[in-house]
């Protein structure tokens, strides 16, 4: 068997011996990848000395966030959510500043396939919570509106759970919709006030937040992904600023100008034309699209 040049392992050398032996890999990105990845984990072992014990109870953690994930449960998205890593990634892909609206997590609910809706339908097919509309409009970096823009929003129900988590609980696609924009950029639907809710916090990473001393909350908000022609998809929410979680949200998301002003109207007339009670909650937010 033929010995590296770096001779046999040693604790000293230890990261050296390793990346040197991927010399051939024929993936120059994926031998960059590993040389910082092995380096930085070799590196924080040697600071942390962690006993056998350790090292296994890192094993089974990391196991057992695989054996939570299913078709529609992703335990390693919520590590790297709760880690800060989903918004890193965010941050470093969207660092220039084109003028365009800012970005944050995708989160692990979305679903391909969302019913495409009329403009002004009301996504909540299980009429719990309190009434909303939602509208505003979509822009080039000029303020010149952009017509037939794909607008695809979701959110939690008012007990805090995506339909995909309930599922024959909730009717399906329930608080999904695809709306597509007119000439004057606008978009208007009509759902519920979302509420802070929990990320899933039975498995593993739950039980990690427990004993960090963390709660698990998002603060309340709304998902979109825009999309249009010749421009550069946005992926993001808005938040309810008065939300109590909105300084501490679970996974970061939160940024200064995803702030949304959701407003208490009292108009039964208004109430009655959108098929509301007596009052409802409103809120208006414009998003603003780079080129490509
Ligand atoms: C969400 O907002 O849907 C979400 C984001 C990250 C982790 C869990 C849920
Ligand atoms: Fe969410």
């Amino acid at each position: 068997m033929k010995i590296d040049d770096l001779g046999y392992f040693t604790e000293q050398a230890s990261a050296d011996i390793v990346v040197a032996r991927n010399v051939d890999a024929k993936d120059e990105r994926l031998k960059q990848i590993m040389e910082v990845v092995t380096r930085k984990l070799h590196e924080a072992v040697k600071e942390l000395e962690p006993t056998e014990k350790e090292w296994f109870d890192a094993i089974m953690f990391l196991t057992e966030t695989g054996h939570m994930c299913d078709e529609w449960r992703q335990e390693f998205i919520l590590l790297s959510d709760v880690l800060g890593v989903s918004m890193l990634v965010d941050a470093v892909n969207h660092r220039k500043s084109s003028g365009a609206s800012e970005s944050t997590v995708l989160g692990p609910f979305h679903v391909d396939g969302a019913p495409e809706l009329p403009m002004g339908a009301n996504i909540c097919l299980d009429e719990k919570g309190e009434d909303i509309l939602v509208k505003g409009r979509i822009l080039d970096v000029e303020g010149q509106p952009i017509e037939n823009a794909v607008i695809d929003v979701w959110q939690a129900n008012d007990e805090g759970f995506y339909d995909v988590q309930q599922k024959g609980i909730q009717p399906d696609f329930n608080l999904r919709g695809v709306f597509r924009t007119g000439a004057d950029g606008s978009y208007w639907f009509r759902a519920v006030k979302p509420k802070f809710y929990p990320i899933p916090d039975d498995g593993p990473v739950g039980k990690m937040l427990g004993k960090l001393g963390r709660h698990p909350y998002r603060p309340a908000h709304l998902h979109y992904i825009i999309k249009a022609d010749g421009f550069e998809p946005l992926t993001t929410h808005i938040f309810d600023p008065d939300d109590p979680y909105i300084n501490s949200d679970a996974v970061f998301g939160v940024k200064q100008s995803l702030l949304a002003e959701f407003e208490r109207i009292e108009d039964a007339a208004r109430g009655k034309e959108l098929e509301f009670g007596d009052w409802f909650w409103q809120v208006e937010h414009n998003f603003i699209l780079a080129k490509t």
